[in-house]
């Protein structure tokens, strides 16, 4: 799945302009900020449950496109901000410029921030900083660093599957911050990497500990535990209770288009969800690799990939 989700001429096939596949509208919230403030706006008023956007296009390394990426983001925050909703951004620091220069996409990073600060001001405004493969990982931890020293909103996604996240996350504990948890998406060797889903669940579930502690609630920690895992979400509910954590302290966070019967379910609960929210033209490879998570997604590869007489197959996938 991987390799098609890298695939240009794949890309090519499906990313036809005036065309929005099945694929496409299940997983992602729009082709512009637009219809993905509509997407936002929706979400909020039908369910209570607030959006993190992210504008599709990471790994460019040519200025102009990581310039288009930046005033995207910069539009979609004026928008949120517009419209009273959370100005919340998730972006990979290979979409802001990180590949062109850690220069450039420290400046990039701070602008995106800066226009977020800007926004009216709501509890969990801030530039999430998503977590991509482990070059990445100590670039990222560090402009997370600048950002907080700048008295910026920002906030960082840190990967259960990393065996230095142990250590990564102890360092984040007792700062004022978000800190986003996943398992992580981008597999290593043993050195690096734990092995297998249950050591990755197991390790999800202790760093989730240390973020439920007490120290993490006094220092004013965050923890935004993103995950589709059901039986996970129940044992971490468990935990916040037990430590004393009201639901409002902590939330849960999904992608667009996965699960949203379980969102809403955790949200009637009570229980805080945002919702990933991609939008953009650029959508083949972020819904190719959705449909590598899960088998019952490769049904909805069928009209993307042949077009609307294949119809049936995505009412098949969709229900
Ligand atoms: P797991 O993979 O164990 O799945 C649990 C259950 O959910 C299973 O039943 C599974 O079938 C179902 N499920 C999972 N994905 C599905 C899908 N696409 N369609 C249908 N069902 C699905 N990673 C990273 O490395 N860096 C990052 O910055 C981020 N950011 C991020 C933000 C948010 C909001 C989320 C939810 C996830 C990420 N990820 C990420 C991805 C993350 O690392 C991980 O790969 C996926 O979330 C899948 O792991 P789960 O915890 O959902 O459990």
């Amino acid at each position: 799945m991987i390799h098609l989700a890298r695939s240009e001429q794949v890309k090519h096939l499906v990313q036809r302009p005036g065309r929005t596949p099945w694929l496409a509208r299940r997983f992602v919230g729009g082709t512009d900020a637009d219809a993905a403030l509509t997407t936002a706006q929706r979400l909020r008023d039908d369910m209570d449950i607030s959006s993190s956007l992210f504008y599709l296009g990471e790994y460019v390394d040519a200025p102009y496109l990581v310039e288009h990426n930046v005033e995207e983001m910069i539009s979609a925050v004026r928008l949120l901000g517009a419209r009273g909703l959370d100005v919340n951004m998730s972006a990979d620091p290979t979409a802001i410029g990180y590949m062109a220069g850690q220069d450039l996409c420290r400046r990039n990073a701070e602008r995106v921030a800066e226009a977020i600060s800007a926004q009216p001001a709501r509890a969990r405004n801030c530039l999430m900083l998503d977590m991509e493969d482990l070059s990445l990982v100590a670039p990222t931890l560090a402009l997370h660093q600048h950002l907080l020293k700048q008295g910026l909103p920002v906030a960082v996604t840190l990967q259960s599957r990393l065996r230095r996240t142990e250590d990564d996350l102890a360092c984040l504990l007792g700062q004022p911050t978000a800190v986003r948890l996943v398992k992580g998406a981008f597999p290593l060797g043993p050195e690096h990497d734990l092995q297998g889903r249950p050591a990755i669940t197991a390790s999800y579930l202790a760093l989730a500990k240390a973020m439920l502690s007490s120290q993490a609630r006094h220092a004013g920690s965050y923890p935004v535990f993103a995950t589709h895992d059901e039986v996970l979400a129940r044992q971490l509910i468990d935990l916040a209770r037990a430590n004393g954590w009201s639901p409002a302290q902590y939330e849960f966070e999904m992608l667009y288009g996965v699960r949203p019967d379980w969102q809403q379910s955790l949200r009637t609960e009570g229980f805080s969800v945002r919702v990933y929210l991609p939008f953009g033209l650029d959508w083949w490879p972020y819904a190719a690799r959705r449909v590598g998570e899960n088998p019952r997604n490769l049904l909805l590869l069928g009209r993307a990939l042949l077009g609307p007489k294949y119809e049936h197959v995505n009412r098949a996938a969709a229900s």
